[in-house]
């Protein structure tokens, strides 16, 4: 007798997704379900990435299966985000970036402003997103200072509509605080307000979500990676050595087993000055050759040099990123820094394909995992 969908169904009503209090199939967290013979796979969509139910559900989903339909059922049993789904509010949004850092003060905002735009140069929709709570700069380097998003009505609820600018659609909590306020916020209250940014607002369709992290290693990160589906991290730094231990505390939190966010590079920003008027001189005010260090040392690419350059502070100031001008040097650099995310991006998304394919391979020995 063949297996139907309706029997697979069935027995997953005894399975209970005990945070939200009731069964998998009533919480409508089966999905991609394919029978072939014995052969059943399907994936297990949970509301966040790395839920830790998910291995305990997975393995009750087994037991559960091979009790009700037979031992001899070969089960394929995927575990998925809703992102990854295509569910949820960022299920449009195919790969969320986040551009991140030790230390302060590196120039985490000006490579997260100007990589949003030479990304969206490339014809890519993108979006950015300013998750420095506690000193959001996105307002003023994309010139929106005082700016107040809008609001629609969807389904009964209201979403934040993310404002427009340069092609980039952005939220920032700047745009929902007075100057410095933010600062008087506790762990819990940072979070919620993030999770507002990322779930109540419509992002609609993007090909990359740009995150400006704040700072450091600190209690927001870990929430944020946890809770949020991150494709991958571009670390920032500078030159100096000192940064080191810094950066590998960085590079130490997105490779951490519940986290397992891949690194899509290093950029080193202020490599080198280049005065305005003679911009072939280059002085290696802070020494040369920390940003390749830092990339061998966590293991990933050194994507680009970012020279100091007067105009992209005032750029930044002005809310008129580099970027935006082709005729500098930097917005080329900008360019090719993004081209390379873009590359390994892909790469990273074809070999997390490949082991899904690897995992419902019907000539595979082993029927689950
Ligand atoms: N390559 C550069 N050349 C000149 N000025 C720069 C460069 N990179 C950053 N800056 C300037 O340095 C300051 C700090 O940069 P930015 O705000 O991007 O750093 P950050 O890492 O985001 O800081 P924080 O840790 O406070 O979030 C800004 O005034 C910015 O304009
Ligand atoms: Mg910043």
């Amino acid at each position: 007798m063949s297996i139907t969908k309706e029997q697979i169904m069935e027995s997953l009503k005894k399975v209970l997704y005990f945070p939200k209090g009731s069964n998998v199939v009533d919480l409508d967290m089966v999905d991609r379900l394919t029978i072939e013979g014995n052969k059943v796979s399907l994936a297990l969509v949970y509301p966040q990435a790395n839920d830790k139910n998910a291995h305990i559900v997975k393995d009750a989903a087994e037991r559960t299966l091979k009790a009700d339909l037979g031992e001899s059922i070969e089960l394929f049993i995927d575990t998925m985000s809703e992102q990854e789904a295509g569910r949820g509010p960022l299920g449009k949004v195919k790969n969320i970036i986040a551009i991140a850092s030790g230390k302060g003060g590196v120039g985490k905002s000006t490579v997260a402003s100007n990589l949003a735009i030479a990304l969206a140069k490339t014809g890519a929709k993108v979006g950015l997103l300013d998750a420095d709570i506690y000193g959001p700069s996105m307002p003023v380097m994309f010139g929106l200072n005082g700016e107040r998003p809008g609001a629609k009505e969807e389904n009964g609820k209201t979403k934040i509509l993310p404002i427009e600018k340069y092609g980039i659609k952005m939220l920032s909590i700047g745009f929902f605080i007075e100057e410095n306020k933010a600062l008087m916020w506790r762990g819990s209250m940072a979070s919620n307000a993030l999770n507002q940014l990322f779930n109540d607002a419509d992002w609609g369709e993007l090909d990359f979500m740009v995150l400006d992290l704040p700072p450091g290693t600190g209690d927001i990160h870990l929430t944020l990676v946890q809770s949020v589906p991150v494709t991958g991290a571009v670390i920032v730094t500078t030159p100096q050595n000192v940064a080191l231990a810094d950066v590998r505390k960085a590079a130490d939190m997105f490779k951490n087993d519940s986290i397992k966010v891949p690194l899509l590079g290093v950029v080193e920003n202020m490599s080198y000055f280049s005065p305005e008027d003679c911009p072939d001189k280059k002085y290696h005010i802070f020494g040369q050759g920390g940003g390749q260090l830092v990339a061998n040392e966590v293991g990933a690419e050194l994507l680009g040099n970012i020279p100091i350059v007067e105009a992209i502070a005032e750029t930044g100031d002005r809310g008129v990123p580099i970027a935006l001008d082709d005729s500098t040097a930097t917005a080329k650099t900008f360019n090719e820094i993004a081209k390379k995310i873009i590359r390994n991006v892909d790469k990273r998304n074809v070999e997390q394909a490949a082991t899904r394919i690897v995992q419902i391979d019907p000539n595979a020995s082993c029927s689950t995992n």
